[in-house]
């Protein structure tokens, strides 16, 4: 049996993020806001996520499911689009104070520059990044390997005009493809930065090693990765009940889409200790959600990175 993982060992902060500011200082006031920044899990709160682990693990998914989903991961994101449309995510206003390297980019006088959305849902980071462009020399190309989603950028009434004026490419790309194949209308090695937010978890760990080498094959010597994702211990992983567990930290919702719970370590040996990146940043962000209304506590983790070639 896995020993219990210490206090110590679970995920810490790191400072070069911005995440958020407002601290919770007096136990009292946690109705009063509706989020708090930079929480700790205390010692009761964190056993008690480690025995709904255990719960998961011994209630796994069955060998017939555990084949259906790993073997057709596509049709499920492809059924989720074809159920959610463009509602389910919402654009990413963060994005400007978590990722200024994104921006820089969009300046007039910036020069020429490509930025790639890796599954790319439908564009609700694409299209903030369009819309605020003001560099003629700019390329973004959005891509993710559900046919639907990328149909449902191409139908977004801004497509056709941000295509025109040669911007704006969307196309199906598997960013775990065995066949080392690169997004369609794009040179090896052109990439400055690559972003993938809530992408990655959605691999089965045995992809990540080929996902790593098609990173290589996109990006820009100097090129960047910038990556935002589920951590370890957050509510959508505490709160997983049976039949959803397929191995350690990795589950199938309801829906059929797989996802993946990461630590910073884990980030680090995937990225930078196996993946030949360079670690510019990994941060932490944890925090704690309020329903005013019902009286809840939510506590959320998420994990941030810049990785750079
Ligand atoms: C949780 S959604 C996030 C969508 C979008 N990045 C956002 O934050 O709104 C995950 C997306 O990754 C896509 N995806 C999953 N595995 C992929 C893969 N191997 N290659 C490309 N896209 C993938 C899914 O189709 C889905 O659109």
């Amino acid at each position: 049996m896995e020993s219990k993982p210490s206090l110590d060992t679970r995920l810490g902060r790191d400072d070069p993020f911005s995440f958020g500011q407002r601290t919770l200082t007096n136990e009292e006031e946690v109705f009063t806001q509706n989020a708090w920044d930079n929480v700790e899990w205390d010692e009761e709160q964190f056993n008690q996520f480690l025995k709904n682990i255990e719960n998961q693990k011994n209630n796994p998914v069955n060998e017939f499911n555990q084949i259906e989903f790993n073997s057709k991961p596509k049709k499920y994101w492809d059924l989720f689009y074809k159920n959610n449309q463009v509602n389910f995510f919402k654009d990413r206003k963060w994005l400007e104070i978590e990722f200024p390297e994104i921006f820089k980019c969009l300046k007039e006088d910036a020069g020429e520059k490509t930025i790639l959305e890796i599954g790319c849902g439908v564009g609700n980071t694409m299209y903030p990044i369009l819309e605020k462009n003001k560099n003629p020399k700019l390329r973004v190309f959005g891509c993710d390997y559900s046919d639907v989603a990328v149909e449902l950028v191409r139908s977004n009434e801004n497509f056709e005009l941000l295509n025109k004026s040669g911007n704006a490419f969307s196309s199906v790309w598997d960013l775990a493809n065995e066949e080392g194949e690169i997004p369609a209308d794009m040179e090896e090695n052109s990439v400055d930065i690559a972003v993938m937010i809530f992408v990655f978890s959605a691999l089965n760990p045995k992809q990540w090693e080929t996902a790593m080498k098609n990173l290589r094959k996109v990006l820009k010597p100097n090129g960047i990765i910038l990556f935002r994702d589920y951590g370890r211990y957050d509510l959508a992983q505490i709160r997983f009940k049976k039949n959803r567990y397929l191995e350690d930290n990795f589950y199938v919702r309801g829906d059929g889409t797989r996802v993946y719970f990461f630590t910073e370590e884990e980030l680090r040996d995937i990225f930078v200790n196996k993946g030949g990146f360079k670690e510019e940043k990994i941060g932490t962000d944890k925090r704690l959600l309020i329903n005013r209304k019902k009286q809840l506590k939510m506590y959320r983790c998420w994990l941030q990175a810049v990785f750079k070639v």
